[in-house]
């Protein structure tokens, strides 16, 4: 699988152990920075570069990684398609594909260990979306999604 990973600052030392593990496991590995611990990066950028990268068809999914994957999460879902999720360990990281069909994998370097980020992103990839009764659910969100520069879009509950 092809995977971009970005990460700020705060995520960077995960980040780099991510990108070894997920090469030791045969993906190719689009590494869009950033590139130290030191120099503070601004988590939206790499969440939003991860987003287009995987919207845009030069990724299959990707990792994003800051202190706690909330921010970066929140930049990556501002990109038309991307479904990002923020998970903990392995039993959030095999929900969020198997009922969100979730496309980019969130993390925090500063609250989630290595050894578990690597089962969960190992669980990530090699979970299936169950699709079925998910499957409406995924393309309210998606409808929705297109719909939003109209005046008054179909489907919103207000
Ligand atoms: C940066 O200090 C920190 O705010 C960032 O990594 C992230 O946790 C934001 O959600």
């Amino acid at each position: 699988m092809r995977i971009a990973v970005g990460s700020d600052h705060g995520g960077f030392a995960l980040k780099s152990a991510l990108v070894e593990h997920m090469e030791g496991a045969g993906h190719q590995v689009i590494d869009l920075g950033t590139d130290s611990s030191e120099v503070p990066a601004d988590y939206p950028l790499f969440g939003i570069a991860v987003g287009r990268a995987v919207a845009e068809g030069r990724a299959d999914r990707g990792i994003c990684i800051c202190g706690t994957g909330i921010g970066i999460s929140i930049a990556a879902n501002k990109v038309d398609g991307i479904r990002a999720a923020v998970v903990h360990d392995v039993t959030t990281a095999a929900l969020a594909r198997r009922h969100n069909d979730a496309n980019v994998i969130c993390l925090g370097g500063r609250t989630t260990g290595t050894a578990v980020a690597m089962d969960a992103v190992d669980a990530f990839f090699s979970t299936e979306f169950e699709a079925g009764r998910h499957q409406r659910r995924r393309d309210e969100i998606s409808e929705y999604e297109s719909a939003r520069h109209d005046a008054s879009p179909s489907g919103v509950v207000s």
